[in-house]
């Protein structure tokens, strides 16, 4: 369907857990945050939701977290939305620590790719910046190059990085053959004080490591990454800007959090809190119609520019 701009809504990132292993310095608080574990839509609920939005023409499924894989069932829950009438393609985003454990039935569900957030492959950087083991993110990641799925690489440069373990990252997805993008730090309540890389912050420093860029003019997938080449890596490098390349005129997503508020933009506090609408016992045509208006009503932009957003990524997924 479209929105009030006549944006095509076709993409729902659907947040099943606020829950993760993790604790990466520019998602959450150190403390944890959002709806307990307890408090997440059942996977039943999730599915009638999703059911709906398939009937307003959304195709395209990101599961997101917290970290997905804590909530058991998940490679389940992927197997019931990919049959779903009018289910394209749903895709898994992940820290990875947990993916080789659920690789088997992950496949089985027919899962259509994953995004890992791999922000360094230096173990000590690794372990400062999110609290765990680089190991087992590495596992995650060389599991499903092995067993052939569509992969990215998501990495959240902050500023102190340098352009030796930069290139290593490169390097690293390289070997892998899957795409790599860096997102810029978008600007939240629990992680002021940080300071993100640009773009052309991080092609400059890689540039003093002597890389050479050129623009890449095709796409790798639904979002809005800007993609390029880099001399020396096979791969293509995506850039995602959300301050200093704002793409919200070509948004084409809308968000389930872990707690069942729909979100038209990642920034909105809320559009429309399905959890209320499923406890009031609210049938499917009440259901989609509810959706078709927070949908139609999407905002045209985020404000991160103005005011950091008062919650955590965990709750949501990116
Ligand atoms: N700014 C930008 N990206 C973020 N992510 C999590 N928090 C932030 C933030 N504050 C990224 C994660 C993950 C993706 C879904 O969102 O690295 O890969
Ligand atoms: Fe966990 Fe992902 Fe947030 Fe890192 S970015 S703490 S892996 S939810």
């Amino acid at each position: 369907m479209y929105d009030q701009f006549q944006r095509r809504i076709n993409y729902l990132r659907v947040s099943i857990t606020d829950r993760c292993n993790l604790r990466c310095r520019y998602c959450r608080p150190p403390e944890g945050s959002g709806t307990a574990g307890s408090e997440a839509l059942s996977y039943e609920e999730l599915l009638r939701i999703c059911r709906c939005a398939a009937a307003l023409g959304v195709d395209r499924f990101k599961i997101t977290g917290g970290e997905p894989l804590a909530r058991a069932g998940a490679a389940a829950f992927i197997g019931a939305l990919k049959k779903l009438p009018g289910v394209r393609q749903v895709t898994l985003t992940t820290n990875g620590s947990y993916f080789a454990a659920n690789l088997p039935q992950l496949l089985a569900a027919g899962l259509d790719g994953v995004n890992f957030s791999l922000d360094t492959v230096d173990a000590a950087l690794y372990k400062e910046l999110t609290g765990g083991e680089l190991a087992l993110a590495l596992q995650g990641v060389k599991a499903a190059v092995r067993a052939d799925l569509s992969c990215k690489l998501n990495c959240v440069p902050l500023a102190e990085r340098t352009p030796r373990e930069l290139w290593d990252l490169l390097r690293f997805a390289d070997s892998c053959g899957t795409p790599l993008r860096f997102i810029e730090l978008m600007p939240l309540a629990c992680n002021q004080g940080l300071q993100g890389f640009a773009g052309a912050q991080v092609r400059a420093l890689l540039a003093q490591a002597g890389v050479a860029w050129r623009r890449d003019g095709a796409s790798y997938g639904n979002g809005p990454a800007v993609y390029y080449r880099a001399a020396g890596c096979g791969v293509p490098i995506g850039f995602i800007e959300p301050l200093h390349n704002k793409f919200c005129a070509a948004c084409n997503r809308v968000r389930l959090t872990s707690g069942g508020l729909l979100k038209g933009c990642l920034y909105q506090p809320a559009a429309l809190d399905m959890k209320k609408l499923l406890s009031d016992g609210a049938d499917d045509a009440a259901l989609q119609q509810a959706l078709r208006q927070a949908i139609y009503h999407k905002p045209a932009g985020h404000g991160f520019d103005a005011r950091p957003a008062g919650f955590a990524m965990n709750e949501i997924g990116g």
